[in-house]
């Protein structure tokens, strides 16, 4: 009978435990962008993949993450096509290739992310969140030296790259602030 009572008494404070520390809260789409910097785009960019039910934090990062590397490997083949077109000479010519290398820098730093993100576990959770941050946070600044390639030119082929860059940039900020939410919330089983 003790017995049967202590481990009853264990078990509670196991749910209680995991209640407090991992969210099984569920999020719509228009709620989880409220954490975003740019949530307009968030919505637009993450609608496709709403359920009805709504998603835990866990999964709308793994989401903003998988969106980020589909805009930026768009960008990539952006950029890709001016450079085989060879419009950009001298200066700009080299800013474009520089570009094409920070751009595959994001791309790599956003795999590994989403491979942290498909690994979640409890007890890691801490040293994977931390890994996320970095990487995210030198994925934006990895496209951020794209664009100081590229300052003030008004050039209408310019112009266009730097709105393909700024929004992959967006994107990832995205991306980045629903991985510190999910930081600061905790794990959902
Ligand atoms: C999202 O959830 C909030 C609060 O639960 C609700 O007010 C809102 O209407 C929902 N939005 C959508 C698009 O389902």
């Amino acid at each position: 009978m003790i017995i049967i009572f202590f481990l009853f008494i264990f078990i509670s404070f196991l749910t209680n435990t995991s209640q407090l520390v991992f969210s099984k809260e569920q999020y719509n789409v228009s709620e989880v962008c409220k954490v975003t910097r740019y949530p307009n785009l968030c919505i637009h960019s993450l609608a496709p993949f709403s359920l009805s039910e709504g998603r835990s934090l866990s999964k709308w990062a793994r989401v903003g993450v998988s969106v980020t590397i589909s805009e930026v490997k768009s960008v990539q083949s952006y950029l890709a096509r001016l450079k085989r077109q060879g419009h950009f000479k001298g200066r700009k010519k080299v800013a474009l290739s520089d570009c094409i290398e920070t751009f595959q820098y994001a791309l790599d730093e956003l795999h590994s992310s989403l491979n942290v993100l498909r690994r979640l576990s409890k007890s890691t959770f801490g040293t994977q969140m931390g890994d996320l941050n970095t990487w995210l946070s030198a994925a934006l600044t990895d496209e951020d030296t794209c664009l100081d390639g590229f300052e003030d030119n008004k050039e209408k082929k310019i112009k266009l790259l730097r709105n393909q860059v700024l929004k992959a940039y967006y994107i990832t900020s995205n991306a980045l602030a629903l991985v510190n939410k999910l930081a600061t919330t905790g794990l959902d089983p």
